[in-house]
Protein backbone atom coordinates (compact mmCIF):
# COMPACT_ATOMS: atom_id res chain seq x y z
CA UNK A 1 0.00 0.00 0.00
CA UNK A 2 0.79 3.60 -1.06
CA UNK A 3 0.32 6.82 0.78
CA UNK A 4 -1.74 7.65 -1.37
CA UNK A 5 -3.84 4.53 -0.65
CA UNK A 6 -3.75 4.97 2.56
CA UNK A 7 -5.29 8.09 2.29
CA UNK A 8 -8.10 6.85 0.00
CA UNK A 9 -9.00 3.62 2.37
CA UNK A 10 -8.86 6.12 5.31
CA UNK A 11 -11.47 8.80 3.62
CA UNK A 12 -13.34 5.81 2.64
CA UNK A 13 -13.32 3.66 5.96
CA UNK A 14 -16.60 3.59 7.49
CA UNK A 15 -15.17 2.50 10.40
CA UNK A 16 -12.19 3.52 12.10
CA UNK A 17 -10.39 2.58 14.97
CA UNK A 18 -7.74 4.34 16.42
CA UNK A 19 -4.38 3.43 18.95
CA UNK A 20 -2.69 6.03 20.46
CA UNK A 21 0.53 5.88 23.23
CA UNK A 22 2.95 8.53 24.36
CA UNK A 23 4.33 9.74 20.88
CA UNK A 24 1.35 11.29 20.17
CA UNK A 25 1.44 13.76 23.06
CA UNK A 26 5.36 13.82 22.87
CA UNK A 27 4.85 17.53 20.94
CA UNK A 28 2.88 18.53 23.94
CA UNK A 29 6.08 18.03 25.50
CA UNK A 30 4.98 15.32 27.24
CA UNK A 31 7.84 12.18 27.82
CA UNK A 32 7.23 9.20 26.22
CA UNK A 33 8.36 6.22 28.50
CA UNK A 34 10.95 4.46 25.69
CA UNK A 35 13.04 7.60 24.24
CA UNK A 36 16.64 6.49 25.02
CA UNK A 37 17.22 10.21 26.18
CA UNK A 38 14.36 11.39 27.66
CA UNK A 39 11.80 8.42 27.92
CA UNK A 40 11.10 7.93 31.91
CA UNK A 41 12.37 4.28 31.24
CA UNK A 42 15.75 5.95 30.59
CA UNK A 43 15.52 6.94 34.06
CA UNK A 44 13.78 4.82 36.45
CA UNK A 45 12.32 1.15 36.06
CA UNK A 46 9.51 0.28 35.72
CA UNK A 47 9.00 -1.71 38.34
CA UNK A 48 9.86 0.63 41.03
CA UNK A 49 7.42 2.83 40.21
CA UNK A 50 4.60 1.71 38.03
CA UNK A 51 3.57 -1.85 39.81
CA UNK A 52 1.57 -3.04 43.00
CA UNK A 53 4.81 -4.00 44.56
CA UNK A 54 6.73 -0.79 44.30
CA UNK A 55 3.39 0.82 45.51
CA UNK A 56 3.45 -0.93 48.48
CA UNK A 57 7.43 -0.54 49.12
CA UNK A 58 7.06 2.65 48.90
CA UNK A 59 3.77 4.64 48.27
CA UNK A 60 4.79 7.96 49.14
CA UNK A 61 8.13 8.14 46.40
CA UNK A 62 5.22 6.37 43.75
CA UNK A 63 2.89 8.89 44.43
CA UNK A 64 5.72 11.71 44.23
CA UNK A 65 6.21 10.41 40.77
CA UNK A 66 2.34 10.77 39.57
CA UNK A 67 2.09 13.89 41.54
CA UNK A 68 4.68 15.51 39.34
CA UNK A 69 3.51 13.73 35.95
CA UNK A 70 0.13 15.03 37.10
CA UNK A 71 1.46 18.82 37.51
CA UNK A 72 2.99 18.40 33.91
CA UNK A 73 0.12 16.85 32.30
CA UNK A 74 -1.60 19.91 33.90
CA UNK A 75 0.71 22.51 32.21
CA UNK A 76 0.28 20.57 28.87
CA UNK A 77 -2.34 21.63 26.12
CA UNK A 78 -3.43 18.59 23.63
CA UNK A 79 -1.36 19.40 19.57
CA UNK A 80 -2.35 19.20 16.35
CA UNK A 81 -2.61 15.63 16.74
CA UNK A 82 -4.96 14.96 19.31
CA UNK A 83 -7.20 18.27 17.43
CA UNK A 84 -7.20 15.80 14.16
CA UNK A 85 -8.13 13.08 16.21
CA UNK A 86 -11.01 14.82 17.45
CA UNK A 87 -11.99 15.82 14.42
CA UNK A 88 -11.92 12.63 12.44
CA UNK A 89 -14.10 11.56 14.82
CA UNK A 90 -16.56 13.99 14.07
CA UNK A 91 -16.73 12.88 10.18
CA UNK A 92 -17.02 9.40 11.15
CA UNK A 93 -19.32 9.51 13.88
CA UNK A 94 -20.12 6.33 15.19
CA UNK A 95 -18.18 4.58 13.03
CA UNK A 96 -14.97 6.06 14.90
CA UNK A 97 -13.36 4.37 18.18
CA UNK A 98 -10.66 6.03 19.48
CA UNK A 99 -8.88 3.19 22.40
CA UNK A 100 -5.34 4.92 24.44
CA UNK A 101 -2.67 4.07 26.31
CA UNK A 102 -2.01 7.62 27.96
CA UNK A 103 -3.03 8.92 31.07
CA UNK A 104 -2.32 12.54 30.57
CA UNK A 105 -5.99 13.20 29.33
CA UNK A 106 -5.55 15.13 26.37
CA UNK A 107 -7.32 13.18 24.13
CA UNK A 108 -10.70 14.19 25.99
CA UNK A 109 -9.37 17.63 26.67
CA UNK A 110 -9.04 17.67 22.66
CA UNK A 111 -12.68 17.08 22.14
CA UNK A 112 -12.59 13.10 21.65
CA UNK A 113 -15.19 11.16 23.31
CA UNK A 114 -15.66 7.59 21.83
CA UNK A 115 -12.80 7.40 23.54
CA UNK A 116 -11.18 4.46 26.30
CA UNK A 117 -8.55 4.94 28.48
CA UNK A 118 -6.68 1.28 29.06
CA UNK A 119 -4.20 2.39 31.08
CA UNK A 120 -6.23 4.20 33.35
CA UNK A 121 -6.05 8.47 33.80
CA UNK A 122 -3.36 10.49 35.73
CA UNK A 123 -5.97 13.18 36.86
CA UNK A 124 -7.82 10.73 39.43
CA UNK A 125 -7.09 8.57 42.42
CA UNK A 126 -9.19 5.36 43.01
CA UNK A 127 -9.63 4.36 47.00
CA UNK A 128 -7.73 1.38 48.12
CA UNK A 129 -10.89 0.57 50.41
CA UNK A 130 -13.84 1.50 48.45
CA UNK A 131 -12.92 1.66 44.99
CA UNK A 132 -14.12 5.14 44.72
CA UNK A 133 -12.45 7.28 41.60
CA UNK A 134 -12.22 11.39 41.86
CA UNK A 135 -10.39 14.12 40.42
CA UNK A 136 -7.67 15.13 41.90
CA UNK A 137 -7.39 18.15 43.50
CA UNK A 138 -5.91 21.00 41.63
CA UNK A 139 -2.37 20.95 41.21
CA UNK A 140 -1.52 23.55 43.19
CA UNK A 141 -3.63 22.45 46.50
CA UNK A 142 -2.34 18.61 45.86
CA UNK A 143 -0.32 16.98 48.30
CA UNK A 144 0.07 13.33 47.93
CA UNK A 145 -1.45 10.97 48.81
CA UNK A 146 -5.64 11.90 48.52
CA UNK A 147 -7.94 10.80 51.08
CA UNK A 148 -11.50 9.10 49.50
CA UNK A 149 -14.11 11.62 50.06
CA UNK A 150 -16.62 8.90 50.52
CA UNK A 151 -14.87 6.59 53.32
CA UNK A 152 -11.71 8.80 54.41
CA UNK A 153 -9.20 5.82 52.82
CA UNK A 154 -6.30 6.34 51.35
CA UNK A 155 -6.24 6.70 47.38
CA UNK A 156 -4.05 5.15 45.04
CA UNK A 157 -3.16 6.36 41.73
CA UNK A 158 -5.48 5.68 38.86
CA UNK A 159 -3.56 4.05 36.96
CA UNK A 160 -3.32 0.48 35.33
CA UNK A 161 0.37 -1.03 36.59
CA UNK A 162 2.54 -3.77 35.22
CA UNK A 163 0.96 -7.49 36.37
CA UNK A 164 -2.55 -5.55 36.79
CA UNK A 165 -5.64 -6.59 34.09
CA UNK A 166 -6.56 -3.85 32.13
CA UNK A 167 -10.89 -2.79 32.56
CA UNK A 168 -12.39 -5.66 31.03
CA UNK A 169 -15.37 -3.52 29.52
CA UNK A 170 -12.72 -0.99 27.92
CA UNK A 171 -10.07 -3.48 26.51
CA UNK A 172 -13.41 -5.63 25.14
CA UNK A 173 -14.76 -2.73 23.54
CA UNK A 174 -11.79 -1.46 22.01
CA UNK A 175 -11.34 -5.45 20.69
CA UNK A 176 -14.75 -4.72 18.76
CA UNK A 177 -14.05 -1.95 17.50
CA UNK A 178 -10.72 -3.08 15.92
CA UNK A 179 -12.46 -6.73 14.97
CA UNK A 180 -14.90 -4.25 13.32
CA UNK A 181 -12.61 -1.59 11.66
CA UNK A 182 -12.18 -1.29 7.72
CA UNK A 183 -9.16 1.36 8.88
CA UNK A 184 -7.41 1.44 12.03
CA UNK A 185 -4.46 3.87 12.73
CA UNK A 186 -1.75 2.97 15.08
CA UNK A 187 -0.08 5.83 16.56
CA UNK A 188 2.40 6.90 18.66
CA UNK A 189 3.26 3.60 20.11
CA UNK A 190 6.11 1.41 20.12
CA UNK A 191 3.99 -1.57 20.25
CA UNK A 192 5.37 -3.72 22.52
CA UNK A 193 2.72 -3.48 25.57
CA UNK A 194 0.65 -5.96 25.38
CA UNK A 195 -2.91 -6.16 25.07
CA UNK A 196 -2.77 -3.26 23.52
CA UNK A 197 -0.44 -3.52 20.85
CA UNK A 198 -2.56 -6.71 19.92
CA UNK A 199 -5.66 -4.55 18.99
CA UNK A 200 -3.66 -3.93 15.63
CA UNK A 201 -3.92 -7.71 14.90
CA UNK A 202 -7.66 -7.77 15.16
CA UNK A 203 -8.09 -5.80 12.55
CA UNK A 204 -5.48 -7.25 10.30
CA UNK A 205 -6.82 -11.00 11.02
CA UNK A 206 -10.41 -9.41 9.50
CA UNK A 207 -9.03 -8.28 6.15
CA UNK A 208 -8.90 -4.79 7.39
CA UNK A 209 -6.07 -1.89 7.16
CA UNK A 210 -3.71 -0.70 9.83
CA UNK A 211 -1.58 2.35 9.28
CA UNK A 212 0.96 3.39 11.74
CA UNK A 213 1.87 6.89 12.02
CA UNK A 214 5.54 7.02 14.05
CA UNK A 215 8.73 8.87 13.04
CA UNK A 216 10.88 5.39 13.86
CA UNK A 217 9.90 1.48 12.97
CA UNK A 218 8.41 -0.26 15.76
CA UNK A 219 8.11 -4.00 16.66
CA UNK A 220 4.48 -3.79 14.63
CA UNK A 221 5.94 -2.33 11.34
CA UNK A 222 6.23 -5.50 9.76
CA UNK A 223 3.05 -6.44 10.40
CA UNK A 224 1.51 -3.74 8.83
CA UNK A 225 -0.30 -2.11 5.74
CA UNK A 226 1.66 1.27 5.72
CA UNK A 227 4.10 2.91 7.29
CA UNK A 228 3.80 7.25 7.83
CA UNK A 229 6.98 8.19 9.24
CA UNK A 230 6.38 10.90 10.61
CA UNK A 231 5.06 13.09 14.05
CA UNK A 232 1.83 12.10 15.05
CA UNK A 233 0.98 15.46 14.07
CA UNK A 234 2.49 15.82 10.45
CA UNK A 235 1.54 12.49 9.91
CA UNK A 236 -2.35 12.78 10.81
CA UNK A 237 -2.07 15.79 8.71
CA UNK A 238 -1.12 14.06 5.53
CA UNK A 239 -3.65 10.95 5.70
CA UNK A 240 -6.62 13.38 6.49
CA UNK A 241 -5.74 16.99 4.91
CA UNK A 242 -8.03 16.90 1.73
CA UNK A 243 -6.28 17.62 -1.43
P1 LIG B 1 6.73 4.23 24.25
O1 LIG B 1 7.58 5.23 24.96
O2 LIG B 1 7.06 2.80 24.41
O3 LIG B 1 6.74 4.55 22.69
C1 LIG B 1 6.54 5.85 22.19
C2 LIG B 1 6.53 5.78 20.68
O4 LIG B 1 6.24 7.08 20.18
C3 LIG B 1 7.87 5.36 20.05
O5 LIG B 1 7.65 4.34 19.11
C4 LIG B 1 8.37 6.64 19.36
O6 LIG B 1 9.08 6.37 18.16
C5 LIG B 1 7.07 7.35 19.08
N1 LIG B 1 7.15 8.82 18.95
C6 LIG B 1 8.01 9.69 19.52
N2 LIG B 1 7.73 10.96 19.19
C7 LIG B 1 6.63 10.90 18.38
C8 LIG B 1 5.83 11.87 17.71
N3 LIG B 1 6.10 13.19 17.80
N4 LIG B 1 4.77 11.43 16.98
C9 LIG B 1 4.50 10.12 16.88
N5 LIG B 1 5.22 9.16 17.49
C10 LIG B 1 6.26 9.53 18.23
O7 LIG B 1 5.21 4.57 24.67
P2 LIG B 1 3.92 3.62 24.56
O8 LIG B 1 3.99 2.78 23.32
O9 LIG B 1 2.76 4.50 24.75
O10 LIG B 1 2.31 1.75 30.42
O11 LIG B 1 4.11 2.71 25.83
C11 LIG B 1 3.12 1.76 26.12
C12 LIG B 1 2.97 1.62 27.62
O12 LIG B 1 4.24 1.32 28.20
C13 LIG B 1 2.56 2.90 28.34
O13 LIG B 1 1.15 3.05 28.36
C14 LIG B 1 3.10 2.72 29.72
C15 LIG B 1 4.47 2.19 29.34
O14 LIG B 1 5.17 1.51 30.29
C16 LIG B 1 2.20 1.81 31.76
O15 LIG B 1 2.70 2.70 32.42
C17 LIG B 1 1.41 0.70 32.33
Amino acid sequence: MNLSQARAALSDARRVAVLTGAGISAESGIPTFRDAQTGHWARFKPEDLASPEAYFRDPALVWEWYAGRYRDVMAATPNTGHTLLAQLERQKADGFFLATQNVDGLHARAGSERLVELHGNLTTARCEVCGHIEDLPSPQDFTPPPVCSRCGGRMRPNIVWFGEFLPEQALQASADAFAAADVALVIGTSGVVYPAAGLAFETLERGGTVIEINPDETELTPHLSFSLRDTASKGLATLTEED
